[in-house]
């Protein structure tokens, strides 16, 4: 069962800038950076209540951000949802028929295991299911 929203990765060409215009939006300036080498990415994620909002942006271009960039430009890119157990849930959706993009889970930013549902399956929308480690 997926129990909440955990975060809403936002794809950025320049982080930096980014990272600039969201501390205005949101009124604090507290971001966490991190790059996550497996995924190709630069992550910056702002703590709104609950929910992190995740500027990403491609280390090289070969990195799915970077085509998603390319193709769609800036903005939403996924949003993710927590669970207990990303690997039990992965077989739960392919009992349901929903299609993967991720088979098992990989690792993520804050150390989190995730994987993505493919977007055939999700009207489109890009979806990520996450745990803690
Ligand atoms: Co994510």
């Amino acid at each position: 069962m997926l129990k909440s929203i955990n975060h809403i990765g936002i794809a950025v060409k320049d982080l930096d800038a980014s990272i600039e215009t969201f501390k205005k939006i949101f009124g604090f300036e507290s971001v966490h950076k991190e790059v996550v080498e497996k995924q190709k990415v630069s992550v910056a994620s702002f703590k709104v209540g609950d929910v992190l909002v995740e500027l990403t942006a491609p280390t090289d271009d070969s990195s799915p951000i970077a085509k998603f960039l390319a193709k769609k430009g800036e903005g939403i890119h996924h949003i993710a949802f927590q669970s207990d157990d990303v690997n039990n849930e992965l077989d739960r959706l392919r009992g349901q028929d929903i299609k993967l993009i991720n088979e098992e889970a990989v690792p993520g930013a804050h150390d989190m295991l995730i994987a993505f549902l493919h977007p055939k399956s999700t009207n489109s929308v890009l979806m990520e299911v996450c745990q803690e480690k």
